[in-house]
């Protein structure tokens, strides 16, 4: 049987469109391994929201190709990072050996494009500069078994000045609620516990002015079999009361909610174009926290945006403290071609950048151990992964909180959700017992 791999770069989005081309591939009668040396197809599911993307893909493309010289592999390069002209430009003068490059919106020819090229032995250049569509029926290999991230909509509008991703991924365009709620209802039925809802702003979900994100919600949440609902990621901006409600009435509805905040200083948030301010997001939170008093928050944060000051940096530092994030994805700004940030004057020196960087991880690093504590004592609901890398003889799993707990147990509650009572936090994990 022929053999392949995928390297998938990017974000959950990302993760979501290999399972797409996994799905294609076998259905072409490729098995999956993890060894390139043995593949006789290698693809690249690439992301370009930061620089050091671009220094993955390429040096893995330098690393592969005496495989590809010795075995004849076809090599794929498709993702978000293809859609820029600059990229194709760099593949085709140093790295024309690939065989297929295609991009997200040609993500479902990926299968008709790789047979011309077994049959033809011809290069595949497929890249669309559009809008884009959305994309049905296609088949999908998942990674879990327990878990799914279901697509709601794709693309996004918002331009925030520092980011790529609208350039890529085209324009906000919503799934129809039937097609949504089939998949979910499907996935139901093979066992599938957890659905994440993926979208660059899936709160702007928008299926007929009748029918928006909180509707969607609501529907989900009455699929017998699926107990847990997770969603990234929301705007703030497009945080309506009605999707707040739809979470306080269903308790499927993860009480983690992840609330990208980007920056703590309103001059930066307005030169980002995040269209709220500091004061804005932080009464965001306060409603939810009444509205919701178990719910807790997650984020993204970038830094060294141009022109952050100090103060700006403090402001950022400020929001981390008054909110207590449960975790913080951090992120040094990096500069992306075709951007508006990127032509802003005042950009800020690297080692500036990483000092804050380092600041801000030490601020949230310092108070992990002691936002665990409140779990001490407590029940959690925990879907059972499966068993610990490190003891074979205890199980792992998440909590609704997405808080990794480990603990005894048979391996017969794997794909179940169960009650461990958390006894003891370990900074990045919990240990609890089965109830
Ligand atoms: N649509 C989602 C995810 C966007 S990309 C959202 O709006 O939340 C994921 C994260 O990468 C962003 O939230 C942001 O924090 C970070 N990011 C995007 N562009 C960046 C850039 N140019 N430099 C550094 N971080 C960036
Ligand atoms: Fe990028 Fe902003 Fe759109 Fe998120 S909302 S994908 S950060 S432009
Ligand atoms: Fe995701 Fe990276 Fe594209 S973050 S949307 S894979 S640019």
């Amino acid at each position: 049987m022929k053999k392949y791999t995928i390297m998938t770069m990017g974000c959950k989005q990302n993760e979501s469109d290999s399972e797409i081309i996994a799905g294609m591939a076998e259905r072409l009668g490729f098995e999956k391994t993890d060894d390139f040396k043995e593949c006789d197809l290698i693809i690249f599911n690439t992301c370009c929201v930061r620089e050091n993307a671009e220094e993955r893909l390429f040096g893995k493309l330098g690393e592969i190709k005496n495989i590809k010289e010795k075995r004849g592999t076809i090599i794929a390069v498709g993702g978000c990072m293809t859609q820029q002209k600059h990229i194709m430009e760099k593949i085709k003068q140093s790295y024309n050996f690939v065989d297929l490059v295609f991009g997200t919106h040609t993500l479902n020819k990926f299968e008709e494009d790789l047979k011309k090229i077994i049959e033809n032995k011809e290069k595949v250049r497929d890249i669309l500069d559009i809008d884009g569509e959305i994309f049905e029926g296609l088949p999908i290999k998942r990674e879990d078994k327990f878990k799914a991230s279901v697509t709601i909509m794709y693309g996004c509008n918002n331009f925030c000045s520092y980011c790529i991703v609208p350039y890529v991924r085209g324009r906000e365009r919503s799934r129809k609620r039937e097609n949504i709620l089939k998949e979910i209802n499907d996935l139901a039925l093979e066992g599938y516990k957890e659905i994440t809802l993926l979208g660059q702003n899936v709160n702007s979900y928008n299926d007929g002015e009748d029918y928006k994100f909180a509707n969607l919600l609501n529907d989900i949440c009455k699929i017998d079999g699926i107990e847990r609902i997770r969603f990234i990621s929301p705007h703030p901006k497009d945080f309506t009361d009605d999707v707040i409600e739809a979470i306080k009435n269903n308790k499927k509805i993860s009480r983690l909610v992840h609330l990208p905040l980007q920056s703590g200083s309103s001059n930066i948030l307005k030169l980002m174009n995040r269209k709220y301010t500091k004061e804005d997001y932080l009464a965001l939170v306060e409603k939810i926290r009444k509205q919701i008093p178990d719910v807790v928050f997650s984020t993204d944060i970038i830094v060294g945006f141009p022109s952050e000051t100090e103060e700006d940096f403090e402001d950022t530092l400020d929001v981390v403290r008054k909110v207590n994030f449960e975790q913080v994805f951090m992120f040094i700004y990096s500069r992306r071609i075709g951007t508006v940030a990127d032509k802003m004057e005042n950009q800020i020196d690297e080692d500036v950048k990483h000092e804050r960087f380092d600041r801000l991880k030490n601020l949230y690093d310092s108070k992990v151990s002691l936002n665990n504590q409140k779990y001490i004592g407590k029940t959690e609901k925990i879907l059972v992964e499966g068993t610990s890398k490190n003891n074979d003889n205890m199980l792992t799993g998440r909590s609704d909180t997405n808080k990794v707990v480990v603990f005894e147990g048979s391996i017969d509650l794997i794909g179940k959700i169960v009650d461990v009572e958390i006894i003891e936090e370990h900074k990045w994990y919990l240990k609890g017992i089965v109830k």
